[in-house]
């Protein structure tokens, strides 16, 4: 169920300039989590940003009563956040939106392009209890935008390509020998990224008949159905991705 609430920063891990992860912890304990669901933070003290600003929830620490974001520094509110401190005040809505399909006992491929990474910790968490061999695929204009590889390692077998073949291979996900040489051997792939690169993800996976789920991306404004900003068109109509989404099946969107 929903929740408002204030976390304190407990820490903020810089991975390169333009990224980092912020850490909330609370005094309560932290609900159950579905992969794919995200979080509206509010960045208070500025009276420039007046919208709560949508994120993938990366990672929970139950015992610890944490909750982590990875975010990418794209505009004034998630420079602001970045700049905040241990002990400062997060006020936070969430668990929002809706989850990843889980699979059991399948052989499952991630692929993940840019900040598009930031659900999958938590789905290669749940899809490994369900006894899935998973393969992570991390895609990246270069080597400095790839990041969490050690935690994905943690779940499945990492992949890496880099559009200028600075780690991994060279080329865009869609050209891994992964996804080039057998892609039919996966039963199930979720991806989130570029739309691009998630349409042309979600076309070899109709060409082999494999099930695909994808996390939108949209621009979000209001984040509970009222501003329409953020719809995307399937075949029932046209949806609201902050509360129909963020995740749909690939066949239910008009691509
Ligand atoms: Fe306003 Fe979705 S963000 S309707």
């Amino acid at each position: 169920m929903k929740q408002v609430r204030d976390f304190t920063i407990s820490r903020i891990i810089y991975l390169n300039p333009e990224n980092f992860i912020i850490e909330l912890s609370s005094e309560d304990p932290i609900p159950e989590i579905l992969p794919g669901s995200f979080a509206e933070l509010k960045i208070d003290n500025d009276p420039d940003i007046f919208l709560r600003r949508p994120f993938s929830i990366l990672d929970t620490d139950h015992e610890n009563n944490l909750i982590s974001f990875y975010i990418k520094i794209i505009g004034k509110g998630t420079r602001k956040l970045a700049g905040m401190k241990p002990g400062q005040i997060v006020n936070i809505i969430f668990p929002l939106g809706n989850s990843f399909t889980p699979v059991n006992d399948g052989k499952v491929l991630i692929v993940g392009g840019g900040s598009g990474i930031a659900p999958f910790i938590l789905l290669g968490k749940d899809l490994l209890k369900r006894n899935n061999r998973i393969s992570f695929l991390l895609g990246a204009r270069t080597n400095k935008d790839i990041f969490l590889v050690d935690k994905f390692s943690n779940y499945g077998e990492v992949y890496i390509t880099t559009e200028d073949g600075s780690l991994g291979e060279k080329g865009l996900v869609t050209h891994h020998s992964i996804l080039k040489n057998n892609p039919g051997k996966f039963s199930q792939i979720y991806t989130c990224g570029p739309e691009p690169m998630m349409k042309a993800v979600a076309n070899i996976a109709n060409n082999h008949q494999i099930p695909c789920e994808v996390s939108l991306e949209n621009t979000m404004a209001c984040g509970f159905g009222a501003c329409l900003c953020c719809v995307v068109a399937t075949t029932g109509g046209n949806r609201c991705v902050c509360t129909e989404g963020p995740v749909f099946n690939v066949k239910d969107l008009k691509w």
